[in-house]
């Protein structure tokens, strides 16, 4: 990427401690422009999650920045219960945000990236770090949709890495699974970013610390959300092996791979995102490209997945982007 490339993006979220990370960087890199957040259930209900994007981006400065409101639930199954244990009741570590001046679009999350899209042909990074409910209805609404964007990443799954709601379940996927096989149905310029590689970088308190020094308008409001998040990452072991209490940067990592993919290394084949069941959200890959028995991964195009990064470069990326 040269350094004058600017990159027009969505990022459809369910903030979210570190969709807020995600977000603070899609505000603060100078090659970004970001053309609005839609909001999608997961971390916290989907009005939750549209207040605390309107919130955000005031706190950061960007009022101006359209918020439009996507899903309440997900397509198909049931609505899982909102993971407070890991991003607060508030969804931003309790930290009591100040209420939004400003409102919602009128224009639902799938239209507005219609609408987006058809403004910008071909100009889009559309970054999906929630749910990919608003991306599937999206979709529906408009199947030229995957030609009418630049690229879309989407933070979910998890190929040989554990999974972080099951053994083999990542929470994007799992919050809802039936989206997520529908979105990888079609070509997309589509990368996923997974815990293969979110697990990799990470954020300890000590770089919070940073940030809140050097950052003057992110590093408040990310250091004191960031607490909660790091304690939950500390109490239940996720974080035993980090040399000091910290957590992973699942949703900014995405949107450094928007900006750097050059930063990543991927394996491509026909993915399927398993429905339902014990391995409900599972992300799965032909990655030999057989012709197997079950014929699940027949007829689909390729998706390119991350299985290793350069993490120095990431990590500083999200760092010095702030300050
Ligand atoms: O599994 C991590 C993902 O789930 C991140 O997007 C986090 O914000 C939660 O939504
Ligand atoms: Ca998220």
């Amino acid at each position: 990427m040269n350094n004058s490339t600017v990159h027009k993006l969505i990022i459809d979220t369910d903030p979210g401690i570190d969709d807020a990370m995600a977000i603070a960087l899609a505000c603060a890199h100078p090659q970004i422009e970001l053309l609005g957040l839609t909001t999608v259930f997961g971390n916290v209900s989907v009005d939750l999650a549209t207040r605390n994007a309107l919130s955000i981006l005031e706190q950061f400065g960007f009022a101006d920045t359209p918020v439009a409101t996507g899903a309440a639930r997900p397509l198909v199954q049931k609505p899982l219960p909102h993971p407070d244990f890991v991003h607060g009741q508030d969804g931003m570590g309790n930290i009591e945000l100040p209420a939004p001046e400003g409102k919602a679009q009128a224009l639902d999350a799938a239209d507005f990236i219609i609408e987006q899209a058809n403004a910008h042909a071909g100009q889009i990074s559309l970054v999906a770090v929630g749910p990919l409910t608003n991306i599937a209805l999206a979709l529906q609404r408009d199947p030229q949709l995957p030609l009418k964007l630049e690229k879309l990443v989407v933070m979910g799954g998890a190929l040989d890495e554990p999974g972080n709601v099951s053994p083999v379940a990542e929470a994007n996927f799992l919050g809802d699974p039936h989206a997520a096989d529908k979105v990888f149905a079609v070509e997309w310029p589509a990368t996923i970013v997974g815990l293969d590689v979110t697990h990799k970088v990470l954020l300890f308190d000590s770089d919070m610390d940073e940030l809140q020094q050097r950052s003057a308008i992110y590093g408040d409001l990310l250091r004191r959300s960031s607490r909660f998040y790091i304690d939950f990452y500390s109490t239940t072991g996720a974080a035993r092996d980090y040399p000091e209490p910290g957590c992973a940067m699942h949703d900014a990592a995405a949107v450094v791979c928007a900006l750097h993919p050059e930063w990543f290394e991927t394996v491509s084949g026909v993915v399927r995102v398993v429905e339902d069941g014990v391995a409900a959200g599972q992300l799965t890959m032909n990655r030999r490209g057989y012709r197997y028995l079950l014929d699940h991964w027949e007829g689909r195009p390729a998706t390119s997945a991350c299985v290793d990064l350069q993490v120095d470069a990431v990590k500083s990326c999200f760092i010095n982007s702030l300050c």
